[in-house]
């Protein structure tokens, strides 16, 4: 089966997350998993976010959950020593953030949607997202390694596998395959409209996913694209069968958060990515003024059709009260 609209209502955290129209429970807090023990280093540009081995991670997120988060994303750092060509420590059961995975089910069961990102880029060699043959992104063979990834995500307990590769087809392939192994509740989270954007710069630091040589330019969306190729991307990853789709940037593509959500049936997230975040913290002088731009940049999702944010802010406005 393609299409399973029960996903989304599977746990009563995730219906919370999609349904419920308040800014808080719409909220995805990212975090970085990097191998090792007791590492806690914040990421360069952007103070209050971290990249923390597996028991550092679990604290965290307790923290965070105490503080009202009830979704995540999780992003597995790799060491330049385990990447490869092929991207297999990605999909090593065994890896920090399978376990990761593991260990935060055990402790918070169906209480904390749990979503993962599904890449290449930061486990191969050449960080790209996809497997490069003569010098090309080759498509199809990158998508049966996305789909092998995720399903070992799935296998560790994510509630929904997030494809950020921008790649053709990976969808209906992702899909098939969770189907095909009796994973008929697990989610698809896709990232359909993902802009070659020049705000993933902290973001390329802190996961070590920066292309050697290149850009993303040949799979991510040209950043002049107009609505047609962005309701192009979004109803065909529909069609082949994703749960939640999601637009990325956030604040350069509003117009597009809110044309995407007028033209597809499912539940719209928003990737408040790195860069938008630096810049917010950068530019506010106190507590008081970050508190004030934040409020205003969560209410402008909402506004715009999100019903997920994913966002480094949520952590920070829940644990300070900001919003109800
Ligand atoms: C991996 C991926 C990226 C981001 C999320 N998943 C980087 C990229 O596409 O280069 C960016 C998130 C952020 O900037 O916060 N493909």
């Amino acid at each position: 089966m393609i299409h399973r609209p029960r996903i989304n209502r599977w746990t009563e955290a995730r219906r919370n997350l999609i349904h419920n129209p308040s800014i808080k429970s719409s909220l995805v807090q990212p975090y970085f998993v990097v191998d090792g023990v007791n590492i806690r280093e914040e990421i360069p540009g952007m103070p209050n976010i971290y990249r923390e081995s597996l028991e550092n991670l679990l604290d965290t997120v307790k923290l965070d959950y105490e503080a009202g988060i009830r979704a995540i994303m999780l992003f597995g750092v790799i060491s330049d020593d385990l990447k490869d060509d092929y991207a297999n420590q990605a999909m090593n059961e065994l890896s920090h953030l399978h376990r990761a995975v593991i260990e935060l089910k055990k402790i918070f069961n169906d209480d904390l949607v749990i979503m993962t990102d599904v890449c290449l880029c930061t486990a191969t060699v050449h960080g790209h997202c996809g497997i490069v043959v003569e010098g090309e992104i080759e498509n199809d063979e990158s998508v049966e390694i996305l789909a092998k990834i995720a399903l070992s995500h799935a296998k560790a307990g994510a509630d929904y596998v997030c494809a950020s590769d921008m790649m053709d087809g990976r969808i209906l392939s992702i899909r098939k395959t969770l189907e095909d192994s009796g994973f008929s509740s697990t989610g698809i989270l896709a990232y359909s409209v993902k802009y070659a954007s020049s705000f993933y710069g902290p973001f390329r630091n802190a996961a070590s996913s920066s292309p050697k040589i290149g850009d993303r330019k040949s799979h991510q969306m040209d950043i002049r694209s107009g609505y047609k190729e962005a309701i192009l991307e979004s109803k065909l990853d529909q069609e082949e069968g994703a749960d939640i789709i999601m637009i990325k940037p956030g604040l350069p593509y509003l117009d597009v958060v809110k044309t995407v959500s007028d033209a597809v049936e499912k539940p719209v997230a928003v990737y408040n990515v790195s860069g938008e975040y630096a810049m917010v913290m950068k530019s506010a002088i106190d507590l008081g003024q970050r508190k004030s731009m934040v409020i205003e940049i969560l209410n402008s999702f909402k506004r715009s059709g999100a019903d997920i944010i994913v966002t480094y802010h949520a952590r920070e406005a829940l644990a300070q009260g900001w919003i109800e």
